[in-house]
């Protein structure tokens, strides 16, 4: 039987996310067990950007509850991520686990393209800012497989059930979770499916998802957006991501080569200013 396992970014309990991540899981219609985490039950530290967990085998320094986290993602065959807009994004508690991402990169292989897919809730119609962009690059840097992600409206815990529509939004992410990627066109990234763009200079547009970039032009009036890979991208395929575990690991040769440069640079500030401490 597939294990799925729901992750429950809102402190609320029966909240929006809750109920549409247990409703998804009610209209999969392959025998599955459903396993539950609410992240805000978990001590999930800030990373101190130490990159020792790239060293230690995604063994992190500190002491909390990231492993049974972790540990939970590569046991589930696929994955129901759900988050609440908070103040235009989503909620700290799935930003948070994020902050901790370099930890995921020793699991490439373990964690690579699991399916996925995801919901952010909001009380406002349009006023949920990037919290979409934030739930699909959750997915992306934890290497799951974005079968679809979507917003659905309610502010009082269950009301986003008051709306028929989002049964049927539910009933979609459930129908995507285990079935091939389609083709991504129209109004989005053509090599990530990401739909959210900054303008740069030349007229040229960036995927907020990917990093690529390009031109976005119109065609009978729609966006067309011809997007191509850069250096930095962020992986297409597990092979650019352990190349980016390998960069990463470059890290510390590159420090130890550039200390004294480095050293020279940040001394001046040392004295600067008086810390105000808790
Ligand atoms: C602290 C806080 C900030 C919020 N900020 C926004 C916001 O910026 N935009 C929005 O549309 N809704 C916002 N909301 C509403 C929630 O996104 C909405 O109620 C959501 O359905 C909560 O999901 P839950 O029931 O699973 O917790 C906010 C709610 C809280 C508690």
């Amino acid at each position: 039987m597939k294990k799925i396992l729901g992750i429950i970014g809102s402190p609320r309990k029966l909240g929006n996310c809750e109920i549409m991540v247990k409703e998804i899981s009610r209209q999969i219609s392959i025998p599955h067990e459903l396993n539950l985490l609410r992240l805000q039950d978990f001590k999930i530290l800030p990373c101190r950007g130490c990159y020792q967990c790239l060293y230690n085998t995604g063994q992190c320094v500190l002491e909390d509850d990231l492993a049974p986290v972790i540990n939970a993602m590569i046991d589930a065959d696929a994955l129901i991520v759900s988050a609440p807009t908070y103040f235009l994004s989503v909620n700290a508690c799935i930003k948070g686990l994020l902050d901790r991402g370099l930890s995921f990169y020793s699991q490439i292989e373990k964690l690579w393209h699991k399916p996925a897919v995801g919901v952010v809730t909001a009380g406002i119609e349009g006023k949920e800012g990037y919290s979409l962009l934030g739930i699909q690059s959750f997915l992306k840097l934890i290497l799951a497989e974005n079968k679809g992600s979507r917003i659905v409206y309610g502010a009082l815990p269950g009301e986003v059930f008051m709306n028929p529509e989002n049964k049927q939004t539910a009933a979609e992410l459930a129908g995507a979770l285990f079935e091939p990627c389609v083709e991504k066109k129209g109004a989005c990234c053509p090599l990530c499916g990401g739909d959210t763009f900054r303008f740069i200079e030349n007229n040229r547009v960036r995927c907020m998802l990917c990093s690529n970039s390009g031109i976005m032009t119109l065609q009978d009036g729609a966006p067309v957006f011809e997007i191509k890979k850069s250096d930095h991208e962020l992986f297409l395929s597990k092979e650019e991501a352990v190349k980016h575990r390998q960069w990463l690991l470059g890290m510390k040769s590159r420090f130890v080569g550039q200390k004294k440069s480095l050293k020279k640079i940040t001394g001046s500030y040392i004295k600067q200013g008086s810390w105000i401490k808790p």
